[in-house]
């Protein structure tokens, strides 16, 4: 195979001359990068259509959500257990710091997702400034100091130096933001571009810290913005965590010798696999809702609450003061539900500490699942 010339060998170095987008002289459609391509739009759309059949697909998604925070999250590791994580999300208040700043994560995204629709879909690099403040629940902007360099975990070598400083940044994420807003500046596919924009995101690395955070977050909102997704559903977290030192190593190969192929193929790959399977934990997800219903008119009668179900849903983690903030119900009551549908076996009734929680086992096993 033909040798490429390396585009840079100096990581300690800023990157101040790291282009703009798009890459000039490489041919990015491949026949093997289009057949990828045919594959993960086709899973995406089938995705799609499955969101845009529920009647109320948020509910499922909200999960998700959660479950993206949580992954994204681990790859920076900030590390939490479904347990501590669920119990923050219910509202326990002495949580463990990193649930705390998974839920801010959470926060981040759909707060990015308001801004990006309040401002006629367009994904501005103030929405990205937004997003790093809401993860990193601080008000540090754009990197205006000399420093920021990005490590090998084993070893501590510098593998990589962004640009520097603030005046430099702004300008290529002025850049950045042309690329993807404006759909004449590139005849491409929206998803390579997407590939092309979270390497170009991370290798601008605006921020101190927070930036592999809010450029996955990008990625959702950009899928979004396209119009291939219209929930926030599809997230390649788990697989970069799945395949995290190529991760790392193909941003670096792409700064080092221009292999954008490998790249961009490792994105695709990503999005085909995430694709099927957050499709198979939708499905498994609508049929638990089906037998859950079921089961509670068998167990509730006429109390029948379908709020109650669809809470069961929104917090994998129930607690009778959530249904009581909820006004579903008088704390009485509350508890009488929650005890049937624990003593039949549809949630799981654990003390933690102080509190009683009522867990929908089920769920929480389909959204920890591959
Ligand atoms: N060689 C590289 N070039 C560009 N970006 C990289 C490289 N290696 C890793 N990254 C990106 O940097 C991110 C980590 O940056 P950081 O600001 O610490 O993010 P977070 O706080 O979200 O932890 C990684 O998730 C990855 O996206
Ligand atoms: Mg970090």
């Amino acid at each position: 195979m033909e040798q490429k010339s390396p585009i840079r060998n100096n990581p300690t170095e800023p990157f101040n001359d790291l282009p703009a987008l798009p890459p000039v002289g490489i041919e990015l459609e491949t026949p093997e990068i289009l057949r990828h391509l045919a594959k993960a739009a086709r899973y995406i759309g089938e995705l799609n259509g499955l969101c845009e059949s529920m009647p109320d697909p948020q509910l499922l998604i909200n999960s998700i959500v959660l479950q993206e925070s949580k992954d994204s999250s681990a790859i920076e590791n900030i590390v939490t257990t479904n347990d501590e994580l669920y119990k923050a999300a219910a509202g326990e208040i002495s949580g463990h710091p990193a649930a705390k700043e998974v839920l801010s994560y959470r926060e981040a995204l759909y707060s990015g997702l308001d801004r990006m629709n309040s401002q006629k879909g367009l994904l501005l690099t103030n929405t990205l400034v937004e997003i790093v403040q809401k993860i990193k629940q601080n008000d540090a902007g754009i990197r205006n100091t000399p420093g920021t360099a990005l490590k090998n975990a084993i070893a501590g070598e510098i593998v990589y130096t962004p640009p520097c400083c603030e005046e430099v940044i702004r300008e290529k994420l002025e850049d950045l933001e042309q690329f993807i807003n404006d759909p004449s500046l590139s005849p491409l596919d929206p998803l390579i571009k997407m590939a092309l924009i979270h390497y170009q995101f991370e290798s601008i690395h605006p921020f101190i810290d927070g930036n592999g955070r809010t450029g996955r977050i990008l990625n959702v909102l950009y899928l979004v913005q396209q119009g291939l997704l219209s929930q926030p559903v599809l997230y390649l977290s788990s697989y970069i965590s799945k395949y995290k030192a190529e991760y790392y190593a193909l941003l670096k190969q792409v700064t080092e010798t221009n292999n954008w192929n490998d790249w961009i193929m490792y994105f695709l790959s990503g999005m085909i696999e995430t694709a099927q399977s957050t499709t198979k934990k939708i499905r498994r997800m609508l049929e638990l809702k089906v037998q859950y219903e079921q089961s509670m008119k068998e167990l509730l009668g006429s109390s029948y609450n379908h709020q109650l179900l669809e809470l069961m849903f929104t917090h994998p983690y129930l607690k009778i003061e959530i249904l009581e903030n909820k006004q579903l119900a008088h704390r009485q009551t509350a508890s009488t539900w929650l005890k049937k549908l624990s003593d039949a076996g549809v949630l799981l009734q654990e003390k933690k500490g102080r509190t009683i929680y009522f867990i929908n086992h089920k769920l929480v096993e389909i959204l920890a699942a591959d």
